[in-house]
């Protein structure tokens, strides 16, 4: 009898098998691919790897700009894929011993539920005082008519292209479309963005998404907004117009990014009664579903698809089920878009404020009031959103677009986490010279005003 069999070997399932180990329980975590989960083997890992190396490459043709003169210079894809499977195999091998550390038995397979405490791995039945179910999700396939067609790559298949396409069409502006879109566009593609929402990056602050969108058409990406994706046929995109009417485009290329649908099929769910829907399986904020025992994690209840939820999500539920009460705060939980430059954010949107009925005070500041953000990005533009309580100044939102952003959103979280005030941060002292020192200036913003 286990304590706890995790199903899933991502950032969510991993992580808490290991955290429950540590607190040495007896734990077994059950994977059919390879450890690490889409994350290390097709997600946020392989995505950060090529945009380093295309941000490399863009940074080499305006090294002049540094006072930096260089000769010709190359993009070699095959080298880029090499190095890309090189970082993930170190990883998953870190991620391999890690558990082997916090005594976690790993087993090969596909696992079904087959009752409360049952898990079934081909003929092989594994008992469990507790189940988290941590499966995650895959590329979704709306029913768009040939959409499905092999031509027709997503983000679990582009990072097999040996080489560079002269003109890729992209379906969907929301995260995997934007960082591809930018990957491709540095790279030397032509690049355009079929989105159906009349914004790209849904969920963003619409001021941080608008100036996105300003800064990557600028770099030369095409963007169609409002444009619903009817069909695929060969390699042709047709889609509707935003007067209604119906056009197409043809690439040498296209990425379906349309969204992430949990891995919902095939654990028996139904028979044992769990709450779950194409969305994804119905967790509390304490990672319980409906079923005494049974806990879920990251992608698979659709809650928020990203790495580090799926791990505090796993870590919180280890602790209730071991006993130790943690509740998520997902207010306080930061996204990052890797896109050139990158969007970090956490807290309510400006949106989500005024829908609230939430009286707010607003400070927006540039980049470049930091020093460092103008020594570091010739020519680079940015800002920092901050959005504060109108009579506490309690920090709501920080919304930044900008390099580096994502490097200091952590200290974000921190405030908007532990409900600080504008001012309480006034005392704190941020390292000179740093990007982090526009996060304070457009703090100290809102305490001006
Ligand atoms: P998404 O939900 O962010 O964006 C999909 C977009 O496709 C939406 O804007 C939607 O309106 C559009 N769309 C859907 N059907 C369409 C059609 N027929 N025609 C035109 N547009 C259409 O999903 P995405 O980008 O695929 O990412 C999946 C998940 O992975 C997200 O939840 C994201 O948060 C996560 N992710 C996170 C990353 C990060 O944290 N940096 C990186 C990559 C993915």
């Amino acid at each position: 009898m286990y304590d706890l069999v995790v199903i899933g070997a991502g950032p969510g399932g991993y992580e808490a098998a290991a955290h429950a180990g540590r607190m040495g329980k007896k734990v077994a975590l059950i994977e059919k691919g390879s450890l690490g989960g889409t994350c290390l083997n097709v997600g946020c890992i392989p995505a950060k790897t090529f945009l380093r190396s295309s941000k490399l490459f863009h940074e080499c043709t305006q090294a002049a700009a540094y006072g930096v003169r260089l000769g010709s210079i190359a993009f070699d894809m095959p080298a880029v894929v090499e190095r890309k499977n090189r970082i993930v195999s170190t990883l998953t091998k870190g991620v391999a011993g890690m558990l082997k550390r916090a005594g976690v038995e790993t087993i090969t397979g596909h696992a079904r539920l087959v009752g409360r405490n049952t898990v079934q791995v081909g003929t092989q039945r594994y008992e469990a005082a507790n189940i988290l179910l941590a499966t995650g999700s895959r590329p979704a396939r709306p029913p768009i008519p040939g959409l499905s067609s092999e031509g027709v790559l997503d983000s679990d298949t582009i990072f097999n292209l040996s080489s560079v396409p002269e003109k890729i069409a992209i379906i969907g502006g929301g995260v995997i479309g934007l960082e591809f879109a930018c990957f491709f566009n540095e790279v030397g593609s032509q690049v355009s963005v079929y989105e159906m929402l009349p914004q790209i990056a849904a969920g963003a602050d619409l001021e941080i998404s608008s100036r996105l969108l300003q800064i990557m058409k600028r770099a030369g990406i095409e963007f169609n907004l409002s444009a619903k994706v009817l069909a695929i046929e060969g390699n042709t995109v047709r889609f509707a117009t935003p007067e209604g009417a119906e056009a197409s485009v043809t690439a040498d290329c296209i990425l379906n990014a349309t969204g992430r649908a949990p891995m919902v099929e095939g654990l028996g769910l139904e028979e044992l009664g769990v709450d779950f829907d194409s969305r994804g399986v119905k967790t509390s904020e304490w990672g319980k579903t409906n079923v005494p025992g049974l806990w879920a994690c990251g992608d698979v209840t659709g809650r928020r698809m990203l790495a580090h939820a799926a791990t505090r999500e796993g870590l919180a539920a280890v602790n209730n089920m071991f006993g130790k009460k943690d509740r998520i705060r997902y207010h306080a939980m930061p996204a990052v878009i890797y896109t050139h430059p990158e969007v970090s954010s956490v807290g309510r949107t400006e949106e989500e404020l005024k829908t609230l009925g939430i009286e707010y005070k607003k400070s927006v500041v540039p980049m470049a009031v930091a020093g460092r953000f103008l020594v570091e990005h010739e020519g680079g533009t940015g800002m920092v959103k901050v959005l504060a309580g109108a009579r506490y100044g309690e920090i709501l939102g920080v919304h930044a677009i900008g390099d580096a952003s994502s490097e200091f959103i952590v200290a974000a979280t921190a405030m908007v986490e532990t409900e600080m005030c504008v001012s309480d941060v006034s005392g704190i002292v941020f390292p000179h010279p740093t990007v982090s020192e526009a996060l304070r200036e457009a703090i100290l913003g809102v305490h001006q005003e």
